[in-house]
């Protein structure tokens, strides 16, 4: 590593680290995928993070879904996903993941992870939206924290080397190949890492909307990477909004109220004390998929049948005690420091952005479309389609994340150039920011209140076009790095632009509504099932949407 000071761009070459793999990301699917591919050669790990505390596995609290009962069937979690994701989703991934998600369960089982059992020691599994038999498996409401314990400790003895709090910059390229990556820390320090392949596996990006429930490193990161990288990129307005996120105190706006309250029996009510999910979708109720739950909640608080705080409540006071403290101990938790006893009153929540469907184009072995670059997790695309069933994340991290590592792990050894051209670019790049006027956080906020008013549940080509506009506008603003600690803050704001912005040209791109892209500007005389659109698709090159696919 050498400081970066602007008088000072000489990169001395023992800064260069070489690796057989590198991985970026340190969730679920980037550790999944280090364990696996270090079983093949050196494996470098590159986390943003304090490893295994950031990014949003950690994070997640409700389930993994598996078929693991006689009554339940893989044909059975195939169907409930496509049907979710509005069939918007590549059969074939979603086959992998159903196939193998039972596998990836009893790795972890197998590593020491404690999830619930029943009274005979079964996985006990719990009903989530969109399902035709409860399948969620999962560790009281911290089900996320108990996968990532796990997977950290595995990976502390399979000899990765794991490299904190540097945020990766750029992916080398030789021709059209990925040879590694530039990282920067928190002090401006420079990294270069040359890897036969390279993993991403950096999360999501919601951060880019005003509300969220993702952690501060869900900023688009992986998405901006492989789009600079010249990868396919796919279905990226496909952005889920989880129906619960809390709506007070205003410091906590946003944080995830999973949907393990609903699974457990947890009821929607308006102002006016209506059970209004009957409303819309009196079969699935409050269980219904979560597309239909957010657009049915954001009605209700449109049309004026919202609480004080602008949401809606979200009830178990008719739950046991004993059943909201052993299963919801976290929201039990959660809501008593926000001064509201959940055994005894109601929650108020509202709509929150959660999740990016779309991502990087992938193979079933997340291969991207760019040699020796694999990507896993949420930053792939395809799994999910156009609606994420709750569950379905953190099985597709320890599916997909295994298959990245085996396949990067299995790719051959070979040359790898890094180009001095390349890293005098970046140079001049982090120089340019000593020279701005403009704070990162000011950029920051402004995306993310454009994005939550322009690009949210509900869409038009008007103000897509606006938001459009104003994403133009703040990518040209001059971002000033206060010192080199921040150098990293400026990155991560162009990657949000740059993630925002495929966002915004993939709903305009997506001229219907599907699963959870809203077009209120278009009539159309399609479902889902017999949609004449595939997947729309953003590369450095071009854009589009495909036609005359079905599912
Ligand atoms: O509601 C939740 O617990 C979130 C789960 C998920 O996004 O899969």
């Amino acid at each position: 590593m050498y400081v970066y000071d602007p008088p000072y761009n000489k990169m001395r070459s023992a800064e260069f680290l070489d690796c057989h793999v590198l991985v970026i990301g340190s969730g679920g699917a980037g550790v999944r995928a280090a364990i696996e591919a270090s079983c093949y050669g050196e494996t470098i790990l590159l986390s943003k993070t304090i490893a295994g505390k950031g990014g949003c596995t950690t994070m997640a609290e409700g389930g993994y879904n598996a078929v693991l009962r006689e009554e339940d069937s893989c044909e059975d979690h195939f169907e409930d996903t496509m049907k979710g994701g509005a069939y918007l989703n590549d059969p074939a991934l979603v086959r992998i993941l159903v196939d193998e998600s039972p596998e990836r369960i009893r790795d972890l089982l197998k590593w020491g992870a404690v999830f619930d059992v029943t009274d005979r020691c079964e996985v006990a599994q719990r009903p989530f939206g969109g399902q035709c038999f409860p399948r969620t498996c999962y560790a009281g409401d911290r089900t996320g924290h108990e996968m990532m314990a796990t997977l950290m400790d595995r990976m502390a003895s399979s000899g990765t080397e794991v490299i904190q709090e540097v945020s990766v910059i750029h992916l080398f390229k030789d021709e059209n190949t990925v040879t590694g990556a530039l990282g920067i820390d928190r002090n401006g320090e420079l990294l270069a890492i040359r890897s036969d392949s390279t993993i991403l596996a950096t999360g999501g990006g919601t951060r880019i909307y005003d509300i969220s429930t993702n952690s501060s490193s869900g900023t688009g990161d992986g998405y901006a990477l492989g789009f600079r990288a010249g990868a396919d990129l796919i279905d990226m307005e496909q952005v889920q909004f989880h129906p619960t996120g809390a709506v007070f105190p205003y410091d906590a706006r946003g944080r995830l109220v999973t949907e393990a309250v609903r699974g457990e029996g947890g009821i929607l009510k308006n102002s006016l004390n209506e059970r209004f999910m009957s409303r819309y979708d009196p079969e699935r109720m409050e269980l219904s998929t979560r597309d239909v739950v957010s657009r049915s909640i954001a009605t209700e608080i449109l049309e004026g049948r919202g609480t004080g705080h602008g949401g809606v409540y979200l009830d178990v006071t008719h739950l046991p005690r004993s059943q909201i403290e052993s299963r919801l101990p976290v929201m039990l938790e959660q809501f008593l420091k926000f001064g509201v006893d959940i055994r005894d009153e109601p929650m108020e929540v509202a709509p929150t952005a959660h999740h990016i469907m779309g991502g990087l184009r992938i193979s079933t072995d997340g291969q991207t479309t760019i040699p020796c670059l694999y990507a896993c997790g949420e930053v792939a695309g395809g799994v999910h389609g156009a609606n994420r069933l709750g569950g379905n994340a953190l099985a597709d991290t320890q599916v997909f994340g295994k298959r990245a590592g085996e396949a990067a792990g299995r790719s051959r050894k070979r040359v790898k150039k890094i180009h001095r051209k390349e890293i005098e670019a970046q140079e001049k790049r982090l120089a340019g920011f000593h020279e701005g006027s403009v704070l990162p956080t000011t950029i920051a906020r402004s995306l993310q209140t454009a994005m939550w008013e322009g690009a949210g549940i509900f869409r038009t080509a008007r103000e897509l076009e606006k938001t459009l506009e104003v994403i133009k506008h703040l990518s040209s603003l001059p971002l000033k790095a206060t010192g080199n600690s921040n150098l990293a803050e400026c990155c991560t704001v162009q990657n949000m632009l740059r993630t925002a912005s495929l966002v915004v040209r993939g709903a305009l791109l997506r001229k219907e509504s599907r699963g959870a892209h809203v077009r209120k500007d278009v009539t159309q005389t399609w479902d889902a099932k017999s949609s004449p659109y595939g997947h729309t698709w953003q590369n450095l090159k071009d854009s589009g949407v495909e036609t005359g696919v079905k599912a």
